[in-house]
């Protein structure tokens, strides 16, 4: 059996965020410039069912069996033989690797679980389809996020951007006009779960005017759809300031993503905000192309721990 590898991209949610919990429509897009990769080696010495893990990453070193049953690896692992109806496989040894920012927002999770989904199921030489490969992958970010959306394994999955409404199937959607968008992180990791979990206390509070907030947000991600798809990309910048501000509305936002915000806007950014779940993580700012390098460095100089600039629609 030769060896078996497979990747998967990060992510950035454009618009949308937390309002997508609760229904309403939201946009992700592919961030290539990080990649989840994980290779499954054959060991033609070890016994059959016999898997040994590498993933420094998320510091995993050791044999399945070591894992709690509720470890994500050993979920997706577990989920993934059963998929493929084989419990005991030719023993292998499975490296995994990232360089996805983790607890950021960029799909570090779902995209770690994509690529041992479709390296294990390959492995076996049953490779699943997109489709099931992202369906095991909301079961197993059930781990991290409580009640996620779905949109992080999906928009991982088939690395392309989508326009999201959980519970329904992916929506086709062209990027008419190709445009730029820069990352900054905060350096402050944020665990999903726990920004997910305080804005339903807040919408269990309030439950009118977070309704309201959220409906806002679904309303701009429409807008953005039809924008994007009719190529009019500039006028996505107002839309990103507007969702900010039912962001911080929701509480989800923090003085770090503020300034790396207002930054990018000083320096010449077309609109901003948070992205993902927020608390921390990273922010994005949409810019002309000739100005992603400039942007990208005003972030970095007030403190930003990484920037990442990214394409979307890019061929
Ligand atoms: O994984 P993150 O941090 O990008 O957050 C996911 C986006 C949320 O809307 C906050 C949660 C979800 O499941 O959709």
């Amino acid at each position: 059996m030769p060896a078996i590898s497979a990747s998967a991209p990060g992510k950035v949610i454009l618009f949308g965020e937390h309002a997508v919990v609760y229904g309403f429509p939201a946009i992700a897009v592919p961030v290539t410039q990080v990649q989840a990769k994980a290779v499954v080696v054959p060991n033609p010495v070890g016994a059959s069912g016999e898997i040994n893990i590498t993933a420094p990453a998320i510091n995993v070193n050791g044999m399945l069996e070591s894992l709690p049953v509720d470890h994500p690896i050993a979920k997706a692992i577990h989920l993934t033989l059963k998929k493929v109806g084989i419990s005991r496989p030719p023993a292998f040894n499975l490296k995994v690797s990232s360089t996805i920012p983790i607890a950021a927002g960029m799909g570090s999770g779902a995209a770690i679980t994509v690529v041992l989904i479709r390296a294990v199921s390959a492995f076996c030489g049953r490779p699943l389809s997109d489709e099931v490969v992202s369906e095991l992958t909301f079961e197993v970010e059930k781990i991290y996020h409580g009640t996620p959306s779905g949109i992080d394994n999906t928009v991982v999955t088939y690395g392309t951007p989508v326009y999201f409404v959980k519970g329904k199937p992916i929506k086709a959607f062209a990027v008419k006009k190709p445009f730029s968008i820069v990352i900054g992180d905060t350096g402050i990791s944020s665990p999903t779960a726990v920004a997910v979990g305080n804005v339903r206390k807040a919408w269990e509070a309030q439950p009118e005017t977070f309704n309201r907030i959220f409906k806002s947000c679904g309303e701009i991600a429409m807008q953005a759809r039809r924008l994007i798809e009719t190529g009019k990309v500039t006028e996505l910048g107002p839309l990103m300031d507007e969702n900010q501000v039912l962001l911080m509305e929701m509480g989800v936002s923090s003085p770090e993503l503020e300034t790396l915000i207002a930054v990018a806007k000083d320096a010449g950014a077309l609109g901003a905000k948070l992205s993902g779940a927020g608390g921390g993580g990273n922010m994005i700012a949409l810019v002309a192309p000739e100005e992603a390098d400039r942007i990208a460095g005003a972030l970095e100089r007030v403190g930003a721990s990484r920037t990442i600039i990214t394409q979307v629609g890019e061929s």
